[in-house]
């Protein structure tokens, strides 16, 4: 069993979860296309099928597919054509960036929602010079990587912009967390990640990307530590813990280069889906 299977879960964090009012749920097309996923059976057809019967998801993947991020050379209309021209493998985070818009967007605001989606890019970027394997994942880790603020928001708004305040005069998010709310958005992201039952490293590196050390997965929660930084709206110095930094095998030369690029290619995906 892992070291995050027995490491305690913070018990107002259930409390919260099972207690919210409007818990947020992943709609059932989500939920059917995910568990396909994971079924080797699955055929291409059968996927493509149960997402077009939710039109509004169907559209929304579409202008995804047909943004430049993913540079296909000609104009994809249909779900068939899109899923076999992606593969299994990038589908499910395409279907959880629509899934998850609404409720970051409503609740957390358009700011979280494009630093998600750039954290997701510079994750799938900084993977992709790693050789790190799937990159699919790697996107999905730091699309998700914050998705505890949302539920702290969804629990109780007005607190929030307290933390805000104390974080834009130094003070530690984390720390702040935990004195307006009893509980930080990395411990409520990787229960609600849990809870959706998606693979365990996204709920892993929810839980360590802002001290990715103390993580039995180094690689995966350094990667989302550093596109999370490089990715917040006001570059905060020192940008890097060099110790994190020393740990894994990606140099940053210049982060306000490496910001600059990962905006750039970032840009067709937060467009499609603002
Ligand atoms: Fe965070
Ligand atoms: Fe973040």
């Amino acid at each position: 069993m892992s070291e995050n299977k027995i490491q305690a879960v913070n018990p107002k964090v259930l409390e919260v979860l099972e207690n919210l009012p409007e818990l947020p749920s992943m709609p059932t097309v989500v939920g059917q296309a995910l568990d396909l996923l994971e079924d080797p059976k699955t055929d291409i057809k059968q996927l493509a099928d149960i997402i077009s019967t939710d039109i509004s998801m169907t559209t929304q993947i579409l202008k995804l597919v047909n943004s430049a991020y993913y540079g296909f050379p000609s104009q994809i209309t249909s779900m068939n054509k899109a899923m076999a021209l992606l593969g299994f493998d990038k589908v499910r985070s395409l279907i959880l960036s629509v899934a998850v818009k609404p409720m970051m967007m409503s609740y957390s605001g358009k700011a979280l929602w494009n630093h998600s989606l750039r954290c997701a890019v510079g994750c799938q970027h900084i993977a992709r010079s790693l050789d790190y394997g799937d990159l699919d994942e790697a996107f999905i880790m730091g699309l998700l990587h914050d998705i505890g603020k949302t539920v702290m928001q969804i629990y109780n708004k007005k607190a929030y912009p307290e933390i805000d305040k104390l974080v834009g005069i130094g003070a530690d998010i984390l720390d702040a967390e935990r004195t307006f709310y009893g509980f930080t958005h990395t411990e409520i992201g990787k229960a609600l990640v849990e809870k959706w039952k998606l693979p365990l490293i996204i709920g892993i590196t929810a839980q360590h990307h802002h001290n990715p050390l103390n993580s039995e997965e180094t690689i995966s929660a350094s990667i989302v530590y550093v596109a999370d930084r490089i990715t917040q709206n006001q570059l905060k110095f020192p940008i890097f813990d060099n110790e994190i930094i020393d740990s894994f095998d990606y140099e940053v030369q210049n982060p306000e280069m490496l910001r600059e690029e990962i905006f750039e290619l970032s840009q067709p995906i937060v467009e499609a889906l603002s």
